[in-house]
């Protein structure tokens, strides 16, 4: 079926909608932000290069190197599904996904990717999902200043199959180091606990435009980013 698209949008156009964001204080304005984004959503983040999507499946890939269609790949903040589309492109093939925009979660339906979607307030409400359920959670440009709180961690940990994987990304621009070094404190703890091992963390130059020279880095006008790959280990068994 034929379906009529937005205008495209230029770069500084899609700049002037994302600083727009800022001015969205609480959590709910932040999701009113997002379902009114969903329509230009993905031709926005093209225009600026956006590229966590194909960099974050691209390494939970690398540890699937066979089987991937049977593999459950719960989706946290799954937006407009673009996480799903590109590993789909791997081989994967079964995706829940969760967000807290109905207008996004309409977008990631439409892809006919996903066997579950279900509006999830991330942060402040448990996951909509079972203990120990899915082989991998990945979360994908949500994790940051203003968006998905870290309090949203020990849910991303307890839905994770032991053996399956976490995959996380985040930025590492000026104004989201703090919530980056506090994610990684996270994550050193989760190591410290014995029961989950860092597997990679992938830093990338070149993660999307910046929205402003501020945040650029010296050499580029992209800023920079990192995904973040752990493995729940399996509890050894107990021998009586
Ligand atoms: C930048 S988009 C990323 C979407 C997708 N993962 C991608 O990479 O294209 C961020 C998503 O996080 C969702 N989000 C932000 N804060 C949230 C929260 N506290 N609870 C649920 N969803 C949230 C938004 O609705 C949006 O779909």
């Amino acid at each position: 079926m034929f379906k009529m698209e937005p205008p495209r949008r230029n770069l500084a156009e899609v700049k002037k909608v994302i600083m727009s964001a800022h001015e969205s204080t609480t959590l709910e304005e932040k999701l009113q932000f997002y379902d009114r984004w969903a329509l230009e959503y993905e031709q926005d983040v093209e225009v600026l290069e956006y590229r966590a999507p194909y960099l974050a499946a691209e390494c939970l890939a690398s540890v699937f190197p066979a089987d991937r269609d049977s593999q459950t790949i719960l989706d946290v903040a799954c937006g407009t599904g673009l996480v799903a589309v590109e590993l789909y492109r791997h081989g994967f093939c079964i995706f829940h996904g969760v967000d807290g925009s109905e207008r996004m979660l309409q977008h990631a339906e439409q892809k006919r990717l996903y066997q579950e979607l279900k509006l999830n307030i991330l942060g402040y409400e448990p996951l909509a999902a079972p203990t120990d359920r899915y082989d991998a959670v990945i979360t994908v440009g949500a994790l940051s200043i203003g968006q998905v709180p870290l309090s949203v961690m020990p849910e991303l940990c307890r839905v994770t199959k032991p053996g399956g994987f976490l995959c996380l990304t985040t930025r590492t621009n000026h104004s989201n180091l703090q919530y980056k070094s506090e994610l990684e404190k996270r994550l050193q703890d989760l190591e410290g606990t014995g029961l989950w091992e860092r597997v990679t963390v992938l830093e990338v130059q070149k993660w999307e435009k910046a929205t402003s020279m501020e945040e650029a880095s010296p050499d580029s006008d992209f800023i920079s980013g990192a995904v973040y790959l752990y493995r729940k280990k399996v509890a050894s068994a107990c021998v009586l």
